[in-house]
């Protein structure tokens, strides 16, 4: 059984409600795909968190922080997070990160941050055309990625992304390549804001999407008290529905 999270975003109190669930499940296989800082006000805590994670990929706010990426890649609210985010890591943990690998396959699943399509990693996977460059890609039946922070499921050659269904249990469907998008831990840009992750069974090939509730006081008061410019509060408080 595998526990899989993305775009966390240094929003510690999530994480450490997720991964209290994550035991409690009594899951030891932890798969992290990016973004794990950027925006939020606990970066270092996440960076330690996720250090016991059997991968973890480096997601675009990442690339952002190593240097990889510059402004002009990201809008103004993402690069005031990055700046933020990069002036409290130290010189070992910008180095870590950038050891982080982009994509990787466990087990013959893939996982990317944004999407397989070698053209494109950070390409959000939000429409059939982009699905579509991601679908290229995809040499194995399932793939996980995160990056638009709401989760969803395509399967290839199918117009438009399959419903999760009401209890959050999906039923790969054997034959037909897939890709799961898990969401984010940290700010779920949904209805429902709560963290969103998923666990994977590979015995009886179900994906379920989790809701888990956490402290969401404790990270909005710290991001008040972050030092973040006026527009990046105003975002991540929108993002926590508050
Ligand atoms: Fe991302």
């Amino acid at each position: 059984m595998f526990a899989i999270l993305s775009d966390i975003h240094g929003n510690r109190p999530a994480l450490e409600a997720v991964l209290a669930e994550v035991k409690e499940l009594g899951i030891r296989r932890v798969l992290v795909l990016g973004d794990v800082v950027g925006y939020g006000p606990f970066p270092e805590d996440c960076l330690r968190l996720v250090a016991g994670a059997e991968v973890c990929l480096q997601g675009n706010h990442e690339a952002g922080v190593i240097g990889e990426l510059d402004d002009e890649w990201f809008n103004d609210v993402a690069w005031a997070g990055i700046e933020w985010t990069r002036n409290r890591l130290s010189p070992d943990e910008i180095e870590a990160i950038s050891r982080w690998p982009k994509s990787a396959a466990v087990d013959g699943i893939e996982l990317a941050h944004g999407s397989l399509d070698p053209d494109d990693r950070f390409d959000y996977l939000d429409t059939p055309s982009s699905v579509d460059g991601h679908f290229s890609a995809q040499s194995r039946s399932l793939c996980f990625v995160g990056h638009t922070h709401v989760p969803a499921i395509w399967i290839e050659g199918r117009e438009g992304q399959v419903l999760w269904p009401k209890d959050g249990a999906y039923r790969l469907i054997r034959g037909l390549t897939t890709v799961v998008n898990v969401g984010s831990v940290g700010f779920c840009r949904c209805e429902d804001p709560r963290p969103s992750w998923v666990t994977y069974d590979p015995l009886n090939g179900e994906v379920t999407l989790r809701r888990t509730d956490y402290d969401v006081d404790t990270t909005v008061q710290a991001i008040r008290r972050s030092g973040h410019e006026k527009l990046v509060v105003k975002r991540l408080l929108k993002d926590l529905g508050r």
